[in-house]
């Protein structure tokens, strides 16, 4: 049994990280046995599940959606917020009552609140009918977990990141697009961030198994793939090989795959020759996700994210004036602890001046282990959400504005899919990462296609297929 150290878990060490092979060596003996699969959290985490899938549909296993119909549940959980907590522990509530009925069923929590000290420590005390315990660092030991999972509890967590794994298989969610790591962790550490402690050091994968991926994605018909990382502008600074992002992206363009995408920037290592690779590259998205946190100097400065409002401004200016036609959302948070009245007022200041295509909002939520969670508060929650009101009415209000310059316009887009809830729809997303629902034929499911844009919502498009617009 290995229980996360919150303390392993924020020292970094200068070893070199080993690339490693996934052994696959086990055997198939769940045959006739289904799982049910719940995602929490971020892309990261909706790509592990794919990992984790995959370990599943190897040892036999077939999937289900339904939770009663499951013999293992594995929850895939996130950490970031409280309310993500909340959720999680909610969702057992129902697994545990399941198990109640159907003894024999494995319940099998996994992901980012699983590297949390006091996660675990409930989970020993409090959630005894949990079977199994597995981090972010060791996803490829949950088939051996599951083989040897007796009738009590295991708890496999490591505070210490792994080495990076290669030639991973995945049963993955879409066979248009794809994720692809590029890089593991984050070094960043922002004062009010737990992802540092839950994902470790910065491990970047080697440019070579990266583009051998995307060829891979491309040769196999992918249209899309979405470079993931904590913060993909660090990507091969803890490398020596002397490449970087723009080197990343020269070369992943280069394969020739239709669409290439990238998250999350982080405005601390964003360089002036990335900006120019993403203008210069018709396969590279013009789409940023630039969070920007808050507006303030003065929070900037707590938050631990080393760039003024100036900076960020300057670099959005940057962004707009070098690729064509970008769009660029963020992220942004308020009720960070002691944040004024004035300091919000900056960060609306520049919501107001950027006009972001959308953003994500959160009001800050401490995360145990975090310095930001020992500065003392005195912003009532109510005040907090007050604000948190006041920012999504600005955000909504652009979001429709420059959405509503498309109306008329034709753009291309990747279709994705059938419509939910009309299926005599369609859907995909714009070059500049825009949804759209579209009239037209199922069988443009997979083609990039150019559509007319009839009517712009502030979350969505509506268009149609424009004459003659299928490119292949
Ligand atoms: N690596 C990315 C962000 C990953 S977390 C980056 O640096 O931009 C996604 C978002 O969650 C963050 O951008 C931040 O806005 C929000 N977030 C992170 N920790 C939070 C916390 N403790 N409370 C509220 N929001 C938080
Ligand atoms: Fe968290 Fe900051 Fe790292 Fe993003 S860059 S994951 S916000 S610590
Ligand atoms: Fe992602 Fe949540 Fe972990 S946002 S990295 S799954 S804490």
């Amino acid at each position: 049994m290995h229980v996360p150290d919150l303390k392993e878990a924020r020292k970094r060490t200068k070893e070199k990280v080993v690339e490693k092979k996934v052994d696959y060596t086990f055997s198939k003996n769940f045959v006739g046995k289904k799982y049910f699969l719940r995602t929490y959290g971020c892309q990261m985490n909706m790509h592990d599940s794919e990992e984790i899938r995959k370990y599943l549909e190897m040892l036999g296993f077939t999937e289900t959606m339904v939770l009663e119909e499951s013999d293992l549940v594995v929850l895939n959980t996130c950490a970031i917020r409280e309310n993500a907590h909340d959720k999680v522990f909610g969702y057992l509530g129902r697994c545990k009552h399941l198990k109640r009925e159907k003894s024999d069923l494995l319940i099998a929590i996994g992901g980012c609140m699983a590297q949390e000290e006091s996660v675990v420590s409930e989970i020993k005390s409090k959630h005894p009918y949990v079977d199994i315990v597995f981090g972010t660092h060791n996803i490829n030991e949950l088939p051996k977990l599951i083989l040897e999972s007796k009738k009590k509890q295991e708890i496999e967590v490591y505070s210490i990141e792994g080495d990076v794994y290669e030639g991973i298989k995945y049963s993955r969610d879409s066979n248009i697009t794809a994720w692809v790591n590029i890089m593991y962790g984050c070094d960043k550490f922002c004062t009010y961030c737990i992802v540092p402690y839950t994902r470790g050091k910065q491990r970047s994968r080697k440019l070579e198994a990266i583009v051998a991926e995307v060829e891979e994605l491309k040769n196999a018909g992918y249209k899309e793939v979405t470079l993931l990382g904590q913060n993909v502008n660090a990507y091969g600074k803890d490398l020596e090989y002397g490449y970087d992002f723009k080197d990343l992206l020269e070369k992943v363009a280069e394969t020739g795959i239709e669409r290439v995408r990238f998250v999350t920037s982080h405005p601390w290592d964003f360089t002036d020759e990335m900006i120019n690779t993403i203008a210069k590259y018709e396969n590279i998205m013009p789409y940023v996700h630039l969070p920007l946190q808050s507006g303030s100097d003065k929070i900037l400065k707590q938050m631990g994210r080393r760039y003024t409002k100036e900076e960020y401004l300057t670099l959005f200016q940057k962004i707009k004036e070098s690729i064509p036609n970008v769009s660029i959302t963020t992220d942004i948070i308020v009720g960070f602890p002691n944040e004024s009245e004035s300091d919000f007022l900056e960060t609306l200041d520049v919501v107001n001046a950027c006009k972001f295509d959308s953003a994500f909002t959160f009001i800050y939520s401490p995360r145990e282990g975090t310095p930001a969670s020992l500065i003392k508060d005195t912003i009532s929650m109510e005040e907090k959400e007050e604000r948190l009101q006041r920012l999504n009415q600005l955000v909504n209000q652009y979001s429709l504005e420059n959405n509503k310059k498309l109306e008329g316009k034709v753009v291309p887009v990747l279709v994705l899919g059938e419509n939910e809830k009309d299926k005599n729809k369609i859907y995909g997303y714009t070059d500049t990462m825009k949804l759209i629902n579209i009239n037209g034929s199922k069988d443009l499911i997979g083609k990039i296609v150019n559509v007319e844009i009839h009517e712009a919502k502030s979350f969505s498009l509506d268009g149609v297929v424009a004459k003659e617009s299928v490119e292949n």
